[in-house]
């Protein structure tokens, strides 16, 4: 019984382009590994169809409007809860801790840029009814300072990547934490700081999490 519930637990990581999620996530990945839990790591927009017409979007290989785009986050993000190949419902149900690089709070802050964020969140509301993150670990991370790491790592930013737009992103973050950080457990984290260092809060976060589910 116990086991179960420890094990059960679905993580994501949220913030804007080059806040160090995938950093991150990969470090309490293997830190999770290393004390012998099974996880599973996923990221959206999916690898499966509807995330890779989503890629190919933003690669400029294909051109849609914004509202399209957010109806394909949609589509996406219930194909990676619901799918029965490796679904998230499914995997979590299997014993895998779940821990997503973005989830509908990036569609709330990206799309919500776009378009109404009302309709945005009610067309995610299906997603955020059939599966809630336990932990929502949001990386802060001041716009010019992640935008220099993007440009470090390549020289082309893709659709969405501008620093306006990720001015606007970050704006909408704010005010989305403010609107539904009473429903859901949204942890900030300094990420202007060492990887490191903010992968020790995060594993000191998610310990804590894990025994406190443990002990109620
Ligand atoms: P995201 O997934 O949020 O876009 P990444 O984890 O891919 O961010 O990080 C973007 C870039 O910044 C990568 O080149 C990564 O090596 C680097 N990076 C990540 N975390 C830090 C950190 N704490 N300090 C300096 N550079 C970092
Ligand atoms: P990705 O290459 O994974 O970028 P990163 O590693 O920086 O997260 O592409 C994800 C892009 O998709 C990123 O710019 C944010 C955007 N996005 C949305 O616009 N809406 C969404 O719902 C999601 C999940 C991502």
């Amino acid at each position: 019984m116990e086991a179960i519930k420890r094990k059960s637990l679905f993580i994501a990581f949220e913030g804007i382009d080059g806040s160090g999620k995938s950093t991150q996530l990969r470090r309490l990945t293997e830190f999770l590994q290393r004390k012998g839990y099974k996880v599973h790591t996923t990221a959206e927009p999916t690898t499966r169809p509807i995330g890779r017409m989503i890629r190919d979007i933003f690669n400029h290989r294909m051109v849609a409007d914004n509202r399209t785009i957010a109806g394909l986050f949609v589509a996406d993000r219930l194909d990676h809860i619901l799918n029965k190949d490796d679904g998230m419902l499914r995997l979590l149900d299997e014993g895998y801790i779940v821990i997503t690089d973005r989830y509908y709070m990036s569609s709330y802050a990206y799309q919500g840029a776009h378009v109404p964020l009302e309709w945005v969140i009610g067309a995610n509301s299906l997603a955020s009814e059939l599966l809630r993150p336990d932990i929502t670990i949001f990386i802060d991370m001041p716009v010019g300072k992640a935008l220099d790491r993007v440009r470090k790592g390549r020289n082309t930013l893709e659709l969405f990547e501008s620093e306006d737009n990720i001015r606007q992103v970050t704006a909408m973050y704010e005010k989305v934490i403010k609107m539904i950080g009473s429903d859901e457990n949204i942890v900030r984290i300094n990420g202007d700081r060492s990887e490191d260092e903010v992968a020790d809060e995060i594993e000191t976060l998610v310990v804590a999490f894990l025994h406190d589910s443990l002990n109620s």
